[in-house]
């Protein structure tokens, strides 16, 4: 089975960046000069997938925009002879070929998935959540699609949580088959603290068989009263098994204040542009500091 779709979630109210996101969706809110979810779109692409299926809701109708043709956004710049600029907005356009679903109601990631089901059909595709931002050398979800088409078993993305932290993420346990491999035994999603000795959390990125759907249509409501992915998975793993794979690279959080910021330094301090001054304000900034 191979991989061309993927399943962008992007319904969601980004209620932990009230005000910035009372018009704007969080997605759209930027690191440097770019949407947070163009990051996750270009990984996407650079992982060989062109087909994107939002999930979207109201409000959400700038993301589409912002991979669409914008005549005239695009006929100034040619007019005012910025072809740089013309260059990098066209790339944005042909980068995917895009659908959008509607999430019409907010029950969760696991209901999320669920209504693209006609759309993916019966194929296997990838599901990444825009919060997590991943810097890598090789993409990761590339990674990910690596370890799908050896074992042609549904793969999550996991990564090592300090204990204290596991209560804010998806945890898997399972047995270490090949370097940075795990078999399942079991998810369990936000455990309450002592009830695993796993430190494996889930990260924003899946490559999923497409029996994910039967099992998502049985799925009670979870922790928080929402359909959980997590819980389906769950149910997936037993009929037939799953693999978890701990991805090389760097995750943040653009979803949490400190994370979002921390991705801004980290991808401010790479930009071809603006890296190097960068660079030296926060050194000057860190001097500062330090008297
Ligand atoms: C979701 C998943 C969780 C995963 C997390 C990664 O939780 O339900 O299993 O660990 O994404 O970012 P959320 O952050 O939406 O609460």
């Amino acid at each position: 089975m191979e991989i061309k779709k993927a399943v962008l979630p992007v319904a969601g109210m980004g209620t932990r960046f009230l005000p910035a996101t009372k018009v704007i969706p969080k997605e759209m809110l930027t690191i440097v000069d770019r949407p947070t979810i163009q990051f996750i779109v270009e990984e996407i692409v650079a992982s060989g997938i062109k087909e994107i299926v939002f999930v979207t809701s109201v409000g959400k109708s700038a993301i589409e925009n912002h991979f669409d043709y914008s005549y005239e956004l695009e006929t100034f710049l040619a007019q005012k002879g910025k072809t740089d600029l013309l260059r990098e907005v066209r790339n944005i356009s042909r980068l995917i070929d895009v659908v959008a679903v509607r999430q019409k109601e907010p029950l969760g990631l696991g209901h999320a998935v669920m209504v693209t089901e006609k759309v993916v059909g019966d194929n296997a595709f990838v599901v990444a959540l825009g919060d997590d931002l991943v810097w890598a050398e090789v993409p990761c979800v590339y990674q990910m699609i690596k370890v799908f088409n050896e074992y042609q078993e549904s793969v999550i993305a996991v990564q090592r949580v300090p204990e204290k932290e596991t209560h804010k993420y998806g945890i898997v346990e399972g047995e270490e088959v090949a370097p940075g491999v795990f078999r399942i035994d079991k998810l369990i999603e936000k455990p309450k603290p002592g009830t695993t000795t796993s430190t494996l959390a889930i990260i924003g990125r899946y490559c999923l068989r497409p029996e994910i759907f039967p099992c998502l249509h049985r799925t009670i409501p979870g922790v928080g009263g929402e359909i959980q992915l997590t819980d389906a998975l769950n149910a997936l793993q037993k009929e037939r098994g799953m693999y978890a794979y701990e991805f090389s690279g760097n995750r943040y959080d653009a979803g949490d204040k400190f994370g979002y910021l921390q991705a801004n330094v980290h991808f401010g301090l790479e930009h071809a542009e603006i890296g190097g001054k960068f660079r030296e304000f926060l050194k000057e900034v860190v001097k500062g500091m330090g008297s």
